[in-house]
């Protein structure tokens, strides 16, 4: 097997699509993601968040869950009329269709009605029937029995239907669900009219072998239908983004996630996440999004700043921490070569530069190239001195500023000549 740049194995190209094939994503940030305990935005924040969404390039933007407040379909209107609508850029620079706008409605008809009165002004309207299949769900909450369940699918896709050509239904709990009832009413929901096939791994407990298997048996079920599989993970053991790629591996061609994972407990999977693993790993996947990356800082930032959800410093691609380098050996490298030490480019996410940031691990070179740039050429003996100062600093406080720097050298070169400011 030959190696990739990365020295890792490189797939048999033979055994390769010689096209990446497409995957649609489902942003979900403004229904699943604003279901996050404390979240709460307003139609004004909602649409907002929309218009990004719109030009970061995603294909499907689930708006909200009309039937549960009228702040909510009237966010979902706002969204339909104006996102659903406009024409956008895509990721090679040229004039493309508006995303598709989704909205959220149980198997009953009121709920039905009003996520098609919410999104019925989108050029591409979509509504969204969710209905739990799993035994526990089906016992407690909706206290009906397996028939009633499937006879509840095929009404509710049949009614969404008679108002709507594009019908995605999610059986809840799928993972925790009897995988031969489970086929059975996802074929009530096909035989209805059902065009997307949502399997949410609502509780985040499938792993990826398992969610794979379970994608992989559905989509070879399905694959004279004319439907889309299509992956949903909940991260409560971290595991949502790898779920999501193995539901991808196994034949899902729409995975669905929000910005920043955020989510019901502990999120949903992190979308730009996924993005980036199938854009880093190209080969490996041999699959493709419409996502435009130099987006996806801004979006996070505009997610955070308005649902007030900070971003954990250290979390993949969106962090604060995401590009940042403090151990000298690890400076040391991205001095010599950026790829030492990133597999991405922070510039394809929207993010400036990587940073070193100096800390009580980092080494010469960095604290060198850190007084280039703010202006002094130092060496040797002089060096030596600036860092010995700095890790004094650094041995009482976190960080040190530019200011301090300044001091540190102004100090130690007072003495002599022996800096060159420039
Ligand atoms: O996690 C879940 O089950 C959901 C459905 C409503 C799709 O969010
Ligand atoms: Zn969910």
């Amino acid at each position: 097997m030959k190696a990739s740049r990365d020295n890792l194995p490189v797939p048999n190209p033979s055994l390769q699509p010689t096209k990446p094939e497409l995957v649609r994503i489902f942003d979900t940030t403004l229904r699943d993601g604003e279901q996050s305990p404390g979240v709460s935005l307003t139609a004004d924040a909602k649409l907002q968040i929309a218009e990004q969404l719109a030009k970061l390039g995603v294909d499907v933007i689930e708006a909200g869950f009309p039937v549960s407040s009228p702040g909510d379909m009237s966010g979902v209107q706002k969204i339909a009329k104006s996102v659903g609508q406009a024409k956008r850029t895509n990721k090679h620079g040229l004039i493309a269709d508006p995303p598709g706008i989704a909205a959220m409605a149980r198997a009953s008809r009121a709920d039905i009605d009003s996520a098609w009165r919410g999104v019925r002004d989108a050029i591409y309207p979509r509504i969204h029937i969710v209905l739990a299949t799993s035994d526990i769900h089906m016992e407690y909450k909706l206290r009906k029995t397996r028939p009633e369940v499937i006879e509840m699918a095929r009404s509710s896709v049949a009614y969404a239907r008679n108002l709507c050509n594009d019908v995605e239904f999610s059986p809840e709990d799928a993972t925790r669900s009897d995988r031969d009832y489970l086929v059975q009413v996802l074929e009530a929901a096909v035989e209805a009219g059902a065009t997307t096939l949502n399997i949410p791994d609502t509780v985040g407990y499938a792993t990826p072998e398992e969610y794979g298997a379970l994608i992989g048996f559905i989509h070879h079920h399905f694959a004279s239908a004319n439907v889309t599989v299509s992956a949903h993970c909940h991260d409560d053991l971290g595991l949502a983004t790898a779920n999501t790629l193995a539901g991808l591996a196994n034949g899902a061609r729409q995975v669905e996630g929000t910005i920043n994972g955020i989510g019901e407990r502990a999120g949903n999977a992190c979308m730009t996440e996924t993005v980036m693993a199938l854009r880093t790993r190209a080969p490996l996947f041999s699959l493709e999004t419409n996502i435009i990356t130099k987006e996806i800082w801004r979006t996070s930032k505009l997610v955070s700043d308005l649902t007030g959800m900070v971003v954990q410093p250290n979390k993949a691609i969106v962090g604060a921490n995401a590009f940042a380098h403090q151990a000298g050996i690890h400076q040391d490298g991205m001095l010599k070569n950026k790829r030492t030490y990133e597999i991405m480019d922070p510039s394809d996410v929207g993010v400036s530069e990587s940073s070193l940031v100096l800390g009580k691990l980092s080494g010469r070179n960095a604290l060198r190239s850190k007084l280039e740039k703010l202006g002094y050429h130092v060496e040797g003996e002089k060096l030596d001195q600036v860092s010995i100062r700095v890790k004094q600093v650094l041995d009482i406080q976190r960080a040190v500023s530019d200011l301090q720097l300044h001091e540190i050298c102004a100090e130690v070169f007072r003495s002599t000549n022996a800096a060159v400011a420039y």
